[in-house]
Parts: C-alpha cells; structure tokens; sequence
C-alpha cells in the first residue's frame, strides 16, 4: 500500500472498524475507531463514512465488530445478534444499494458459518468483511481500466460529488477513470462541482485529486451550464448510489441537472459503478428511496448560518438521472449501453 493509498475503512488492530473522518478532510486527516454497532451507524448516518461501496464496506465490519465482541453462547443466539445489528446498520441510510448488498452478504456467510464452532463463525465473518473490501478494489481498478479507454488526451472532464478512493475502497469510481487515464500518461483537466450543501466535491475531490497531481478546478453548482456552453467540458463521469433495473441512475442530488445540461450541449454523460451498485429489484427510478437530509445542513452548513431561522427546507440528499441521459455506465465489466434492460442483467448475471 502507497503512502498515496486511501483507506476509508479497514479493520483496526484492535478489533475495531477503523474510520477516516470525511467530515474533517481536508484540514485534518483524523481516524474514528468505532469499538461498537452504534459508532459505526454513527458514521454511516453522519457521513464520517461516504459513498456506496464505501458504506457497505464499512457495514459489513460493523457485522464483524458485533460478532467480534459477542458474549453469545451459541450459534443460533449469535445469528439472532447479528441479524438485529444489520437491521439496525440497515437504517442508517435509505439510498444506496451497497449498503444492503453487503449486510445481505454477511448475513448468507453468517447462515453457512452456524454449523461451525462459534470462533470460527467470527473469524470467518471478519474475513468476509475483509473480502468485501478486496474485491471492491479489483472492481474499483477494472472500472477505471474500462473508463480510461472513453477519455481523449486533452479533454477536460466534469465530475459531481465525491465517487473517489474515499467513497469506496481507495481507488474509486468515476475518479478512478481519471485516475487510470493520468496515469497512462493522458494529459486531461478535471472540473470538480463543489457539490451543495455538504460540499463532497469541494471537500473530498479536489483533495484526492491535488494528492494524484491530476490538474482539478473547482467549480460552483451554478457554473457547470456555462462551462458547458463556453466548450470548457468535454465529458461529464459520475458515480451512482442504485442503479434501477432499466439504467435510470441515483446520485447524489445535482447529479440529474448535469446531465439535461449534458444532453442540451451534445457532452457525453457516463455512470461510472460497480456491479454491486446495481439492483435488479428495483424496476426503475422511480422505486430508489430518496433520503432526505436535516435542514441545518442547507441553513448553516459549516457552521455559519446563511438563512433566516425558521426557514422552512427541503433537502433531497440524491436524484435520479434517467437512463435516456446516459451514454453509457461503466462497471468493471465493462462499458455499457442502452437498451440498459438487458445490458445491466448481463453484466450483474455473467
Ligand atoms: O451522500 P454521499 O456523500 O454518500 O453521496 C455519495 C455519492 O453520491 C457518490 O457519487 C456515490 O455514492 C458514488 S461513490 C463511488
């Protein structure tokens, strides 16, 4: 591991699930180690731990951590444990699919694990966490390989919300396309949204993307219409929470307005995620439960009240980008293309 490497989530020496504190970059870089369930739904819940693949590694460890500091006396009382702490990691937050993903994961290896002596049921769930996080970097690095073949040297490319290394694993999604690309030795510009009202793109982007030397300017919301009509863009790449059976795409909120401004000015508009982002279950996007947020966040988000007390707010934390806007989702299968129906159930089936 690089001292570049990101590691928003691993499992701490001490047992713990260890947890960089997103809302605290970029001034300091400051570990949580959430020694209970509750620290770690904590986190999920207050965005310490952010982006799908990435609250999904951090809820399979938290099942781990409850099965780790277990008094259980039997494998039956222990599934009973675990299977309260992943309904209640399960509440944290209502959007992205890779949180369940994960919990139904570790619930299927708790189930195969009954049969065995209880300290091999926790080694082997600790384990499955671990693999969870492994494979997401396989897949992190696959969906950047797929991406980096769309990018041109020369362009510039505009991103929305954090879908970098710390939103996953380490290495990312839509960055990891940026990522890949520079370092093939592509020459593109990246422009980073700052991303209202908890400032991910601003925050978290630009960060990653100043530590990789790849040439980012940030940007207001409001700006990226403009940018796109003075030809400053040439691609738009971001991540996705769900996506819905038919390639309509949740993301984090801001995300759908990109892509009518894509499609006004003829710029090409790419999901890129990892096939665990997909759910088939879920028809189209109108079926993605939107979360919404606390008005303080949008009222006096760092700190400093910008609205007259007593506003009344609405706080949509995601939207949906419906899948005739998207040129195309790049999983680590590959790059895929509308009719999304069949390409999606392919790539999550094979
Ligand atoms: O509210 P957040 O910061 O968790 O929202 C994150 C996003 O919208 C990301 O773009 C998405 O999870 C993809 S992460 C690879």
């Amino acid at each position: 591991m690089s001292e570049k490497t990101i590691r928003p989530v691993s499992w701490g020496e001490n047992g713990t699930v260890r947890i960089l504190d997103q809302t605290r970059l970029p001034l300091e870089t400051v570990y949580k180690e959430c020694a209970q369930v509750g620290d770690v739904w904590e986190a999920i819940k207050s965005l310490r731990v952010r982006g799908a693949p990435a609250i999904g590694v951090a809820a399979a460890f938290g099942i781990a951590l409850v099965a780790n500091r277990s008094n259980a006396q039997s494998t039956d009382a222990l599934l009973g444990e675990l299977d309260r702490a992943a309904d209640y990691l399960a509440s944290s937050r209502p959007t992205a699919v890779n949180l369940f993903w994960a919990l139904d994961r570790m619930r299927a290896r708790a189930a195969e694990l009954a049969q065995k002596p209880i300290e091999e049921m926790k080694r082997g769930l600790t384990e499955e966490a671990q693999a969870i996080l492994d494979e997401d970097d396989q897949l992190c690095r696959a969906i950047g390989e797929h991406g980096a073949a769309l990018i041109q040297s020369g362009e510039a490319v505009l991103t929305h919300c954090n879908a970098g290394g710390l939103a996953t694993s380490g290495y990312g999604t839509a960055l990891a396309v940026m990522f890949t690309a520079h370092s093939q030795g592509k020459r593109l510009e990246v422009y980073a949204n700052e991303t209202r009202p908890l400032l991910q793109g601003s925050r978290l982007t630009t960060w990653e993307l100043m530590r990789a030397n790849i040439p980012v300017t940030l940007i207001c919301d409001s700006m990226a219409a403009h940018l796109m009509q003075s030809g400053k863009v040439q691609r738009v790449v971001t991540g996705a929470d769900r996506i819905a059976a038919n390639g309509d795409a949740a993301n984090k909120i801001g995300t759908y307005g990109l892509a009518v401004l894509a499609k006004a000015h003829d710029i090409p508009f790419h999901v890129a995620a990892p096939t665990t982002t997909i759910d088939l279950s879920t028809p189209t996007g109108g079926d993605i439960p939107i979360e919404e947020r606390a008005a303080e966040e949008v009222t006096e988000g760092f700190g400093r009240r910008t609205a007259p007390p007593g506003v009344q707010v609405y706080s949509p934390a995601f939207d949906v980008t419906p899948a005739e806007l998207i040129a195309s989702i790049i999983t680590e299968k590959g790059e895929h293309k509308a009719p999304y129906g069949p390409a999606l159930k392919e790539a999550v089936q094979s």
